[in-house]
């Protein structure tokens, strides 16, 4: 524990004098930083054993500079706590258009996969297929942006409730979480099926000790219109440029040696979609855009948004739903049948809730009720978001589903 304390304080001073040079102009690298999660097989380990070390180390080779790892799991708040921190620089995959951060080029492309055993005989080939409904289905819960995962929002969207979540996003020690548990399950028969992120299900389902069969899911589900297949990259905080272009040259030149190291780990990877236009991609959606939808009339899309609504569905599908409801709707009782339907709090009709109300019940909670106190997890920002996320549903306007921002169409329609 002491260890730990120590060398966190290192860390930080680091981080901040990171920070502070940040803005000078770089030169050749000399340290590649990368930040890298010390528990999450096949990504990476404390061993460099990942296919993400492997990519760490070929880039660093290739840039003449060393590689310094800076170890952090992917939990909440792990953007915050690594890169934006300064702490270290690189990420060394993430999905393009990840929010917070920028990306390079795509380097590979997956989409998650059904995983079932061989002997099961199955032969699944859609989320639509009515034998799902019977089918104990395990899936991660949190995906890349700190949302549901897609094939979790998917299934609810067609109302298979038959979930088993898997995944430990908000338990802090790196150890909790065994990316493995969730393709063992379907190897130990506790669950029928897993929907699992390409990447995942390769690696593991190799190292299974009985035969599965993976299928890919379609690039994007009609139904809920999230994507399911999604461009991976590097990423970098959005001010370092330079570093950025240094990566896209190398995975340009390298890009053959890193899908080798793909293929070590049986990653199983699909067809880039072709880049459109020579212009780097503008601040895109936080997951890659919906490939099969038609670009929406901006007078008529019931689901536009401003970003902060966004921002708000965003912390109410990963903090509050799983009490107040998915799209905070709670018919005829919420999932929590303790909780109470927030639309109607905030409604005039309901409770007539002022916004100050509500922000001291999501931050302090109601503890002895069951409502628990979010200060710890979230600033007064996104409880304000929350709040106006709440509100627009309750006034009516905004559809459920996965909102759309004004940014998200403007991008589509350049
Ligand atoms: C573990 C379950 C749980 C989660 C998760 C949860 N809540 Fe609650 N919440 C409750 C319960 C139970 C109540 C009812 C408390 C009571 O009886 O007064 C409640 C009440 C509230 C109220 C007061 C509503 C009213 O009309 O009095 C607000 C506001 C609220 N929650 C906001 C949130 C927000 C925002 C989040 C996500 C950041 C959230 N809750 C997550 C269980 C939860």
């Amino acid at each position: 524990m002491h260890h730990t304390g120590v060398k966190l304080t290192g860390a930080l001073l680091v981080g901040v004098a990171a920070a502070l040079m940040a803005s000078a102009p770089r030169g050749p690298v000399s340290e590649l930083r990368v930040c890298v999660d010390p528990y999450d097989m096949p990504f990476s380990n404390s061993q460099e054993e990942g296919f993400e070390n492997k990519i760490a180390h070929l880039v660093a080779g290739d840039l003449k500079a060393s590689v310094v790892n800076y170890w952090w799991p992917s939990r909440r708040g792990v953007l915050r706590n690594s890169i934006l921190g300064g702490f270290c620089d690189v990420m060394m995959q993430a999905p393009v258009g990840l929010d917070p951060v920028a990306t390079t080029k795509p380097y590979y492309r997956s989409t998650y996969y059904f995983v079932y055993r061989a002997d099961r005989g199955l032969q699944l080939r859609s989320l639509d297929d009515t034998i799902l409904k019977h089918l104990k289905i395990g899936v991660n819960m949190i995906g890349y942006d700190y949302t549901n995962t897609p094939p979790a929002h998917a299934l609810s969207a067609r109302g298979i409730v038959g979930l088993v979540g898997f995944g430990n996003f908000l338990n802090p020690d790196p150890k909790a979480d065994h990316p493995e548990d969730i393709v063992n399950a379907v190897a130990k028969d506790s669950i029928d099926v897993a929907i699992v992120w390409g990447p995942l299900a390769g690696y593991w389902v190799k190292h299974a000790p009985v035969a599965l069969t993976m299928t890919a899911l379609p690039d994007s589900d009609p139904v809920s219109g999230m994507p399911f297949a999604f461009d991976m990259a590097m990423a970098v905080r959005h001010r370092d440029k330079e570093l950025k272009a240094q990566l896209d040259s190398v995975i340009d030149r390298r890009h053959g040696d890193i899908l080798r190291v793909l293929q070590e780990y049986n990653v199983p990877v699909i067809e880039m979609r072709p880049v459109t236009g020579a212009a780097p991609a503008p601040a895109a959606a936080p997951v890659p855009a919906r490939a099969a939808t038609p670009v929406r009339d901006s007078v008529t899309d019931s689901l536009l948004v401003t970003d902060s609504v966004y921002q708000g569905w965003k912390w109410f599908h990963v903090y509050c739903f799983r009490c107040h409801g998915e799209d905070a709707l709670c018919t005829p009782t919420c999932i929590n049948p303790l909780a109470i339907d927030l639309r109607w709090s905030l409604s005039p009709a309901g409770k007539a809730f002022p916004r100050d109300s509500f922000v001291f019940v999501a931050l302090t909670g109601r503890l002895a009720k069951g409502m628990p106190a979010w200060n710890v997890m979230l600033d007064t920002t996104a409880i304000q978001e929350l709040y106006m996320y709440v509100k627009a549903r309750s006034d009516g306007w905004l559809k459920p589903g996965r909102p759309h921002r004004l940014s998200d169409l403007q991008t589509k329609s350049q």
